[in-house]
């Protein structure tokens, strides 16, 4: 059974870019009537013609679909009144005013979650190499290693630099790599005994750190490799980053699905929506001309299927990953035309196509400057 709280809780990760609070919030939310499966939901904008139409009501409608039991999604926009902006405008007002940020993570940045039920599936091989193929594409990327203890990123990105603060903020400057700005517990530690010293202070603190004290700037995509299994870090992520979702990673092999499927469930429970499925280490493709399953095969589908959500990518086991990695040499970066590194391209392709970047000719965060426009607006 859907209920109403649920839509709403969804709905909270919906947000208004350019206002920088949620749908609810902003009383943007005018109605929400379930019968059965199906679900309508009301929203106001500030004006008809909001540029920002198409992508609230996208997210709407996406997150909505991703609640189980869900199996359908009316939007309808209707305009705001003054009466209903002017509640909005109160509450966007006394937000900016408030704007110690709760993290330094742009509102408009997409924050994309790659988890995984078991160990070892390839989730930071495809945090490293999508955020990689996306700045590749143009965009302005993140890559948060969430793995506090078990941080792979920076072997993987070859970056040897520690992260330093800067000067004037006081915040942590992201060390660049590959075009990537990384953030990871890797790039602090330098001793066992550092590492030591760390463990006890950061552990429950790390991630909430990395949200706060880092100097992300204006990023189009944060993509954080997750550590595996359900555990505190998702939770915490849900609580912070109310606009981040989730790519649950597997292998094709069927008996892993089961392990997955709790991931996902976990996410959906915190009401971070999943956007899809990536299978790793599908069929290895060899010289002799045959396609080795050695995984399995079909467990990517069956997961997604079983979610109601789509394929992403299925991944082929390839050589080229392993040396890669080892050696700060992402397989999108190959020249050699690697499988695993053309899958890892299309996989962040499609990711843009499922989770477009936030319009940025009209998000540049000058509240005032829309407020003001809105009052000047007939009722
Ligand atoms: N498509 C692939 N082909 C061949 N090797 C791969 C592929 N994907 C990942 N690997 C290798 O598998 C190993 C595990 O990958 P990775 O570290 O990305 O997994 P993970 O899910 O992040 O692991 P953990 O749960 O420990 O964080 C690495 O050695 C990596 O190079
Ligand atoms: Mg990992």
């Amino acid at each position: 059974m859907v209920t109403r709280n649920d839509v709403i809780k969804t709905l909270e990760g919906v947000r208004d870019p350019e206002l920088g609070g949620n749908i609810v919030e902003l009383g943007m939310v005018t109605d929400v009537d379930i019968t059965g499966a199906s679900v309508e939901v009301g929203i106001a904008l500030t004006v008809a013609e909001c540029p920002l139409r198409n992508q609230i009501e996208n997210d709407t409608r996406r997150r909505v679909q991703a609640i189980p039991g869900v199996d359908h999604v009316d939007v309808r926009t209707t305009a705001m009144t003054k009466k209903q902006r002017a509640g909005l405008m109160s509450v966007a007002r006394a937000k900016a005013r408030a704007s110690a940020e709760p993290t330094q993570v742009s509102p408009t940045t997409r924050v994309i979650a790659i988890g995984s039920g078991k160990g070892g599936v390839g989730k930071s091989s495809i945090a490293v190499n999508v955020a990689v193929a996306m700045s590749q594409a143009g965009f302005r990327v993140g890559l948060l290693d969430a793995d506090i203890w078990g941080f792979s990123t920076p072997r993987m990105l070859g970056v040897e630099d520690r992260l330093e603060a800067n000067e004037d903020s006081k915040l942590i400057v992201p060390v660049e790599a590959k075009g990537v700005k990384l953030v990871s517990t890797g790039l602090i530690i330098e001793t066992e005994e550092t590492a030591l010293m760390w463990r006890g202070l950061m552990l429950s603190k790390a991630l909430e750190q990395f949200l706060k004290q880092v100097e992300w700037g204006e990023l189009d995509y944060l993509i954080i490799d997750l550590p595996p299994g359900t555990g505190d870090i998702q939770m915490a992520l849900t609580r912070m980053l109310p606009q981040a979702e989730m790519v649950v990673v597997t292998t094709p092999q069927r008996a892993a699905q089961k392990v997955a499927v709790r991931v996902a469930d976990m996410a959906r429970r915190s009401h971070m929506p999943v956007v899809g499925v990536i299978e790793n280490m599908a069929g290895l493709a060899c010289a002799c001309g045959r396609v080795h399953d050695v995984f399995g095969e079909g467990g990517g589908r069956e997961l997604a299927d079983d979610l109601g959500v789509p394929l992403i990518a299925s991944i082929p086991l390839d050589p080229e990953v392993v040396p890669g990695g080892d050696h700060g040499a992402p397989v999108v970066t190959s020249s050699t035309g690697s499988p695993a590194g053309i899958a890892m391209r299309d996989a962040a392709a499609r990711l843009v196509e499922l989770v477009p970047p936030a319009d940025l000719e009209t998000c540049t965060g000058r509240i005032a400057k829309i407020l003001t426009e809105l009052e000047e607006l007939p009722a």
